[in-house]
């Protein structure tokens, strides 16, 4: 068989084309949906908004987010050992699609929680596996993987931008649910295409990795699981219901949780029999470049809360000449990400290839530092709560891009290779709750914010990621060593072992 189709798309495989345009529309309607969403949440029931008060309502979309990539982890389950990766990506589609229109309907908070529970579900069905066929177009070895997911992480950014100029604009100065409508028809769009495109998908991304025979189940097992799930399912109907558990409360809960899963998912990782020695020193060397990828999604994903609160109070938006709606902030990085790929892409290429060549540490440790002076930055105009240039948030907003493109797409890329197969999506599902304990972090940090904080908030977050960078960034050789040559670094710890 010929082998051309498989470089179709810029060398690519031709399957990375419909994963990336069902990626971006998918991110379209995510982003579209959060850029309107506090503005939703906290607008006067008059106005068309629910009412909900400011702090209530980024405590909620914080946590909101977390829950979405903690459910990946489940969502990586149920395709590695269930569905296979083509069919959890498609009901997760079509679960996201149902969560937009349920916003579409002006049906009030009712309409909002049934949204979050069916975006949160899709998303974790649809992110981990949709990212881990970009690792099925490739064999273990494909020099081609680390550019492949760059390209496909320049999609999820050509659907953030556009979301929140089309979603945003339209639902803030039209109608909210207008805007919601349009989410939903851009996942629409997103499932069109991923259907369309499919054929072209690696026959490992049809069929589950590590397929569950329920013959093998023991009944016991079974049992408790189901038990487990009702008992929980009904405590927190029952804590809801009785108002014992109320908003502070669950967000209280989910950031909990958002720590708690992913250490006990490395525990078990570790601990696990079918860890091989090797395997085991690759997840240690892994384990603080994760915590690095908390600390950034930490900052990161407040752009969505407390950078759109300083957008809409603290930013003179008429500085131009003409209004700027506060929702256009949060295209800013995506613009950025898209401009510098191709950069970064010719910098990784022509650094790895240097003698001298940064590990996956060393650009986590870069990252980490480069969005605390992010922060750092916005303490100059925060000092002066009021009407600051938009030009700091651009300039602040630019600099944690750049830390973002050191991060995130060497995270995905380094994930699909650590991952032993069985596990392939799981693990993806593992590295996306990354940001879902940020995120669970981040919900309580955002409690300490408000206008007349700011230069403080700023301040010390900042200073924080950057002291934390540098740690890593000395402790890099090290982990370089586990990471890389883990056959190496098992051995020696046997020996010390002995
Ligand atoms: N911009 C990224 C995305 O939407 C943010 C992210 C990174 C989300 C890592 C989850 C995990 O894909």
């Amino acid at each position: 068989m010929s082998r051309a189709p498989d470089r179709a798309f810029f060398g690519q495989p031709r399957g990375l084309v419909g994963l990336f345009f069902a990626e971006a529309w998918e991110r379209f309607s995510y982003y579209g949906m959060r850029a309107l969403l506090l503005y939703y949440m906290t607008d006067q029931l008059l106005d068309g908004g629910l009412g909900i008060g400011s702090g209530t309502a980024k405590s909620l979309i914080a946590v909101y987010g977390s829950a979405t990539y903690m459910a990946a982890i489940l969502g990586g389950w149920i395709s590695d050992r269930l569905l296979g990766n083509r069919r959890a990506t498609l009901l997760g589609g079509v679960l996201i699609m149902c969560g937009h229109i349920c916003l579409a309907i002006p049906a009030g908070a009712g309409a909002l929680f049934a949204s979050m529970v069916l975006i949160a579900g899709g998303t974790g069905l649809l992110k981990p596996t949709i990212s881990a066929s970009v690792g099925d177009l490739y064999a273990k070895d494909d020099p081609r993987r680390d550019s492949g997911f760059s390209i496909y992480y320049m999609g999820i950014s050509v659907g953030a931008v556009a979301a929140p100029l089309v979603v945003g604009t339209i639902g803030q100065s039209y109608n909210y649910h207008l805007g919601f409508s349009l989410a939903a028809a851009g996942m629409a769009i997103g499932l069109v295409v991923y259907v369309c495109t499919w054929r072209h998908l690696g026959p490992a991304s049809s069929t589950p990795k590590n397929p569950l025979r329920f013959s093998e189940v023991r009944r016991s097992r079974l049992f408790a699981v189901v038990t487990a799930v009702v008992v929980l399912a009904a405590l927190v109907a029952t804590a809801v219901g009785t108002g014992w558990l109320d908003a502070g409360g669950i967000v209280n809960a989910v950031s909990v949780l958002a720590i708690a899963l992913p250490v006990g998912y490395f525990t078990v990782m570790l601990r696990s029999s079918r860890t091989t020695p090797v395997e085991r020193a690759r997840v240690r060397g892994y384990i603080p470049m994760f915590a690095a990828a908390v600390c950034f999604w930490c900052i990161q994903e407040q752009g969505a809360t407390v950078i759109a609160q300083y957008a809409d109070e603290s930013t003179d938006l008429t500085a131009f000449g003409f209004g700027i709606p506060a929702s256009w902030f949060q295209s800013v990085g995506s613009v950025v990400l898209i401009v510098l790929t191709p950069l970064f892409a010719a910098l990784w290429l022509r650094l790895d290839s240097s003698p001298r060549s940064p590990s996956t540490a060393h650009k986590f440790a870069a990252g980490l530092v480069i969005a605390g002076l992010s922060y750092l930055l916005l303490v100059i105009p925060g000092l002066h709560p009021g009407n600051s240039s938009p030009l700091w948030l651009v300039g602040s907003l630019a600099i944690v891009t750049i830390g973002e493109m050191c991060l995130s797409p060497i995270g995905l890329s380094a994930t699909a290779k650590l991952a032993p197969a069985a596990f392939a999506t799981q693990t993806m599902g593992l590295w996306l709750s990354s940001n879902a304990a940020g995120q669970g972090i981040g919900a309580q940090l955002v409690k300490f914010y408000d206008a007349g904080s700011a230069a403080a908030y700023f301040g010390l977050l900042g200073a924080a990621a950057v002291v934390l960078g540098l740690v890593l960034f000395g402790f890099a050789p090290v982990i370089r060593r586990r990471a890389e040559r883990p056959a190496e670094a098992a051995r020696q710890e046997l020996e010390t072992a002995r």
